[in-house]
Parts: C-alpha cells; structure tokens; sequence
C-alpha cells in the first residue's frame, strides 16, 4: 500500500477511534517500510478538520523485541512520518509530556536530527539525561513531510532526578503522546540536544494496542541496520 493510501486508511481509522466520544484503544495497522523492509505496527494521527490538507500530520510505528508481549522490553524501532519538515515533531512514550521520554525529530539541511527530551513541567523540555541512546536506520526529507526510523535504546524505561516511569509492553499496551510544530527551531543548526523548540500547534494522546504484528523475530536483524547519527553534538 502506498503511503497516501496507508495515511487514508489510518487517518479513517483513528477518527474513528481516538474521538473522545469512542473511547477505544486500536491495535496498530501493518506498514511495511520500502527502504528498509521493516514492518511497523502503526498509528495515524487525523487530519485536522480546519486544514486544507487531507495528509494525517503525523504517523508513529513502532516494532519491539519478539518476546516483548510476555517480557517487558526496554529498546523498540521507532518509524516517525511528520508533515512538518519546517518545524518538528516528537513522541511521548509515556502518553504524556511530563515525565516520560520524549523523542522528537526535526530537518537540519536536508537531515533528520533526533533527540530525547525530558521535564516535569510543562517548559520547554531539556536534554534528557538518563541511559538511552537513538541511532538512525533510514530517513527521508521531502517538501512536505520527513521520515525517519530510529532504533531507540533504553527508551522504554527512564529515569531522571528522581522522576521515573516506564512502559509495559508485556501487558499489551502503551500510553502514547504526539506533538508537532511547524515553527522552526532556535540552534537546529547545531547539537540536537540544545536546539529550542517552540511550543507545539498541535498535540493528543493515544493507547496503542500491542498485537503480534508489533513484535518481530526479525528484529535484531533491524537493530543492526543502524549507522552513524549526525545530530550536530
Ligand atoms: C517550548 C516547548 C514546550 C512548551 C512550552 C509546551 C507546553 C505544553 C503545555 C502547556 C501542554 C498542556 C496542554 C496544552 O494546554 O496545550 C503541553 C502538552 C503536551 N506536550 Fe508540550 N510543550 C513544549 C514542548 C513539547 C515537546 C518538545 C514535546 C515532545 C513530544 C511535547 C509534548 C507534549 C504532549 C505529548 C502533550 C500532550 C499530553 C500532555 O498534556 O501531557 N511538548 N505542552
């Protein structure tokens, strides 16, 4: 399925299960990434009814460790497709921007650069500082839209000054958050981790429902095709 169609597809879908008013908890839809040949439980955040445009703003994929429903995993492969290549966009992978890890992307020079974020309130977040790492697989830039597909180490656990959580991938589910601007950052041209945001347009919360087509035995195979990351630091 070509990505138009998959946006549609999930765009549908997550009108329909994310209102309020049909509070569900949808399991991923299967996306299978060309470049890479990694597939990806994914989510599609609707159109906005006042935008011109029909393209979902954002949609977050994920695939974690094969035995991740019965053992919590800690690390997964994150797809992020943004259609804000002027700004940014991030995930919580806590369902909220307060204490959990936020993983957010922007577009320096036809780059994506990635970095974890972390507060307690709600500021502009600061680099976190607890044990994890992102390490690029693949992205894309276009006019439009970027793309990219990360492997995110210790990103399902974190810790910071005595602030902590995680996620718990064995029960079946997660508290997902997105949030994007298309406002350009201050210092994107330099490390990732200082760049400052400015405050999102846009921002929602999810429960991602985590089937077997969200864990893969082909997953170590993925993580290994990680490469060199250039966030400017
Ligand atoms: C200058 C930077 C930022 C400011 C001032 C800010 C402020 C806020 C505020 C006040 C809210 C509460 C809801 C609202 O009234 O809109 C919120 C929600 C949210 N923010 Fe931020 N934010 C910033 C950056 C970020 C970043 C970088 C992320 C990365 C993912 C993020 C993720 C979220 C999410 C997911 C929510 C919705 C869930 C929740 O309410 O916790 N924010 N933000």
């Amino acid at each position: 399925m070509g990505f138009t169609n998959l946006a549609l597809t999930l765009g549908l879908l997550a009108t329909t299960l994310s209102s309020p008013a049909h509070a569900q908890n949808p399991t991923g839809t299967l996306y299978t990434d060309k470049a890479t040949n990694i597939t990806f439980s994914t989510w599609s955040i609707p159109a906005s009814q006042s935008s011109e445009s029909q393209a979902s703003p954002l949609t977050f994929g994920l695939t974690l460790p094969s035995k991740a429903l019965e053992t919590d995993a800690t690390d997964l492969i994150g797809y992020l497709h943004c259609s804000s290549p002027t700004g940014w966009c991030g995930i919580s992978l806590g369902g909220s921007m307060t204490d959990a890890l936020l993983l957010v992307a922007f577009v320096d020079s036809n780059t994506v650069k990635h970095t974890l974020r972390y507060t307690t309130e709600y500021a502009l977040p600061a680099a976190y500082t607890g044990n994890a790492t992102v390490s690029p697989i693949h992205s894309d830039v276009s006019e439009d839209s970027f793309t990219t597909i990360v492997h995110c180490k210790d990103c399902l656990h974190w810790e910071q000054k005595g602030s902590s959580g995680r996620a718990s991938t064995s029960s079946g589910q997660m508290d997902l958050a997105y949030a994007l601007s298309s406002e350009k950052l201050v210092g994107a041209a330099g490390c990732a981790d200082e760049a400052r945001f400015v405050r999102h347009s846009q921002q929602g919360t999810w429960i991602a429902f985590l089937d077997e087509g969200a864990v893969a035995e082909s997953y170590r195979d993925w993580v290994g095709l990680t490469r060199e990351g250039n966030n400017g630091c």
